[in-house]
């Protein structure tokens, strides 16, 4: 994980320090929030760590907002779109939430990909909505709601 975060391709699309500082994963693991929250994405077979995904409730509005990363060595191979769609599962099924939501840069089709191949709606973007690594960046959102999911 301190590898994986520290490169620039994973740190340029998430809300983490760069350059990450040493320790900084053994750090966030160790304070890491409430269980049920940040999983970590492994291969079956030898139990590598291939990267996490994070689902955040909201709890009054019953919404959450999920965030991610793939070691690069492993992007595509369709890992992240298995772990995508079992989050917003667990999400609906077992936080009993009624929208699940994320947000990737203008700049990062493949993980607007991912969103949709996941089963979520593109719902519109936030332009130049964030400053990072020297540069202005377009948000776009994307969500799936319960009643959506269902049907799925
Ligand atoms: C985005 C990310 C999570 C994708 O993980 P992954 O395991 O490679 O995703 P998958 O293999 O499930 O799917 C990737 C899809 O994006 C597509 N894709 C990849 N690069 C692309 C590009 N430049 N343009 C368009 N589509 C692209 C792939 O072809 C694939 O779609 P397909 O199955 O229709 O062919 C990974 O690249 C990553 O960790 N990036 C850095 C961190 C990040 O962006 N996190 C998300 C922040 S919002």
């Amino acid at each position: 994980m301190q590898r994986e975060i520290s490169r620039v391709e994973i740190a340029r699309v998430l809300r983490v320090p760069h350059p990450y500082p040493e320790n900084g994963a053994a750090e966030w693991i160790a304070t890491a929030a409430e269980p049920g929250r940040d999983f970590a994405i492994e291969l079956r077979e030898t139990r590598e760590l291939v990267g996490s995904i994070a689902i955040n409730p909201h709890e009054q509005h019953r919404r959450a907002e999920i965030g991610y990363w793939v070691a690069v060595a492993h992007w595509g191979r369709g890992y992240m779109t298995e772990a995508v769609r079992a989050i917003i599962d667990y999400g609906f099924r077992e936080l009993g939430l009624n929208r699940v939501h994320a947000e990737c840069h203008g700049d990062n089709p493949a993980s607007a990909r991912v969103l949709e191949k996941a089963g979520m709606t593109y719902e519109g973007t936030l332009r130049q909505h964030s400053f990072r690594l020297g540069r202005f960046a377009d948000k776009l959102q994307f969500g799936i709601l319960r009643s959506e999911w269902r049907e799925e």
